[in-house]
């Protein structure tokens, strides 16, 4: 299941970020590439384990856990600290078909994560580019995600997908992987759509309405069901 999250960052946000990042020394998105994706990766990101990657990352991760659809549709256990990538146009930057590694370590903090789901934050907005599509294949078939700056897209870690070529301007994103308390994709997404319905009726009924207290007790009860930590 692909879920847009909107407005994770505001525009003045972005302009911060934009700003900053703007002013940072750029490597080569290969260093951070498992052995296939190497093959397929052309593009350029900050140095993870530099203080400027650390201290925008955070900023996104504090924003993502004051964020109650973000919430409800990772259920998240750990978020990788977050990453930051950059597509080129004139150096025909793209990301070529893959699947992200099952497990990432962050060579500073010691964590190991199982990668659940994959999040790419845009940074630019779709009009400062031409390409740069990301392409998500899953049982439906495959999916152009392209989103205003500040919004985000979650989708399944074991999907293959791909950065179409940009081919005019810059793309900037941010990207990480989090675990879920949740492991099984499918189970997730019945919490996350039994939530979305509770919201709903919370708002039409009250939070104190009868069934839909009955309804938040059999929410809580799968999460506890289903929860690995
Ligand atoms: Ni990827």
């Amino acid at each position: 299941m692909l879920i847009c999250v909107p407005e994770v960052l505001s525009k003045a946000d972005v302009g911060d970020f934009r700003r900053i990042m703007d002013g940072c020394a750029w490597e080569d998105g290969r260093l951070t590439a498992g052995a296939q994706s190497a093959l397929v990766k052309s593009n350029e990101q900050l140095p993870p384990d530099s203080e400027v990657a650390r201290k925008l990352g955070n900023r996104i991760v504090s924003a993502l856990t004051a964020n109650p659809r973000f919430l409800s549709a990772a259920i998240p256990l750990h978020i990788f600290p977050p990453l930051f990538n950059r597509y080129v146009a004139s150096d025909g930057h793209h990301f070529g078909v893959h699947v992200d590694n099952a497990v990432r370590g962050d060579r500073l903090t010691g964590l190991r994560i199982r990668t659940d789901l994959s999040v790419t934050l845009f940074l630019s907005e779709p009009d400062e580019y031409d390409g740069g599509e990301l392409v998500i294949e899953d049982l439906y078939g495959s999916h152009e995600i392209k989103l205003p700056a500040g919004h985000l897209v979650l989708y399944p870690a074991s999907s293959l997908h791909l950065v179409t070529p940009v081919t005019r301007g810059v793309r900037v994103a941010s990207f990480f992987w989090l675990q879920s308390i949740i492991r099984d994709a499918q189970a997730r997404s019945l919490i996350f759509d039994l939530d979305t319905a509770i919201q709903a009726l919370v708002e039409r009924l009250g939070r104190d309405d009868p069934e839909t207290v009955k309804l938040s007790g059999i929410y809580h009860n799968l999460i506890r069901h289903w929860a690995e930590m």
